[in-house]
């Protein structure tokens, strides 16, 4: 039979959070508003101010009022998306209500789906209010001044919306810049000071995110081939439990490998019944269902659970950054190894990630051939 080593793929995603990530999208909110105010205005008059649209009639003033909105509308779009970007990344963005929308999203249990969304609508409606002040300062000096006309106000508006959407772009284009930074510094530190197992567990699996559905469904296919004589191992587990219960009764020992100390402490809270530790119910369903069971009974997802905790033997410290990841413990390889969302997430480089990947594949036995 032929082990396995399948490696999933996932965002990088991060559950790192906290009043520093408040503090920092607050700041960053401040900043970044200020600056697109100032460009936005300068742009505006500056566009006026050189006559260069001044004989325009009121068609082609609205006609450039709409394409800049087109144009506004673009440079938003990039923001948004390069916010959710660095949400997913970091927990924090450029936009306070975005990070609103997307915390109190996961404190509701929402799906990845439902968060995005509410990012989405707290980012737009900040930079839509945002509008109001120069419609309500251009309408006004048109109204109350002779020397600004209505055509003037239009033009005012038309370039400041040009102003924000060129500042949209370069923002966006700038926290791409950052968030490829981030990725080749590497995230050890951030692991290593910053990730919270809780939130973590709360972020990505209050539910089943349909991403998941789809890598539980694969795993229990590619168990269907793993030798049930031999231990497994589940490397870079992280504080989670999801793809062990499939490993459960295709094997006949897990260990489970992971970095921080903080996600096996997780682990064995789970082990050791605590109350406290996360409920894996669901998924130990959803598991079952894959493996063909039509709703399975409360009866036989505690079954499965006990056998889970029955199979796990051995709780490994790994570090895919030693040359042998297990550093001396427990078998050097094994006939299975699960790993989901590791070496993508423990480097943003590619040639060390294809290393890492090397590694983890390194611990797999070839099975005996013929
Ligand atoms: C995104 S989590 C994936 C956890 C789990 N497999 C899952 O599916 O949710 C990435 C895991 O990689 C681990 N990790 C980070 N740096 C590592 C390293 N140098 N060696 C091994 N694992 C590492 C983290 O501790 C974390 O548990």
């Amino acid at each position: 039979m032929d082990a396995r080593n399948v490696e999933a793929e996932k965002p990088s995603v991060r559950a790192f959070s906290g009043a520093r990530r408040w503090g920092a999208t607050a700041a960053a909110s401040f900043i970044t508003a200020y600056a697109l105010d100032l460009f936005a205005t300068g742009l505006g008059l500056l566009v006026v101010a050189s006559g260069l649209l001044s004989g325009i009639g009121y068609v082609e003033a609205l006609l450039l009022l709409l394409a800049s909105y087109v144009f506004w509308g673009s440079g938003l779009w990039a923001v948004i998306k390069a916010n959710w970007a660095l949400l997913q990344r970091t927990g924090a963005c450029t936009n306070i209500l975005a990070k609103a929308g997307h915390d109190l999203a996961v404190r509701l249990g929402w799906s990845l789906g439902w968060r995005k969304v509410a990012a989405y609508v707290g980012n737009t409606a900040t930079e839509l209010a945002k509008e109001a002040p120069y419609y309500i300062g251009a309408g006004g000096v048109a109204l109350f001044s002779d020397s600004v006309s209505a055509i003037d106000a239009i033009v005012f508006l038309a370039g400041a919306n040009a102003g924000a959407a060129i500042y949209g772009f370069a923002l966006a284009r700038g926290l791409g810049f950052f968030l490829a930074r981030l990725a080749k510094r590497g995230v050890y530190a951030s692991f290593d000071t910053e990730w919270e197992p809780g939130a973590y567990l709360k972020e990505y699996y209050s539910e089943i995110e349909p991403e998941e559905r789809d890598t539980i469904a694969f795993f229990v296919d590619a168990m269907k081939d793993a030798d049930r004589t031999q231990p497994a191992l589940v490397f870079g587990v992280g504080p989670t439990l999801h793809h062990v219960f499939l490993a459960a009764e295709k094997v006949s020992e897990i260990h489970l490998g992971e970095y921080l100390p903080a996600n096996l402490h997780e682990i064995e809270r789970w082990l050791g019944r605590d109350p406290e530790a996360h409920d894996w119910r669901r998924f130990v369903e959803y598991t079952l269902e894959c493996e063909g069971l039509d709703r399975p009974a409360p009866e036989e997802i505690t079954f499965r659970e006990e056998m889970t905790r029955a199979r796990i033997t051995n709780l490994l410290h790994v570090d895919l950054r030693l040359e042998n990841p297990l550093g001396g413990e427990g078998p050097r390889q094994y006939a299975t190894v699960i790993s989901a969302y590791c070496a993508d997430s423990a480097t943003g480089d590619k040639s060390e990630w294809a290393t890492y990947m090397q590694r983890i594949a390194g611990l797999v036995r070839r099975a005996a051939c013929c």
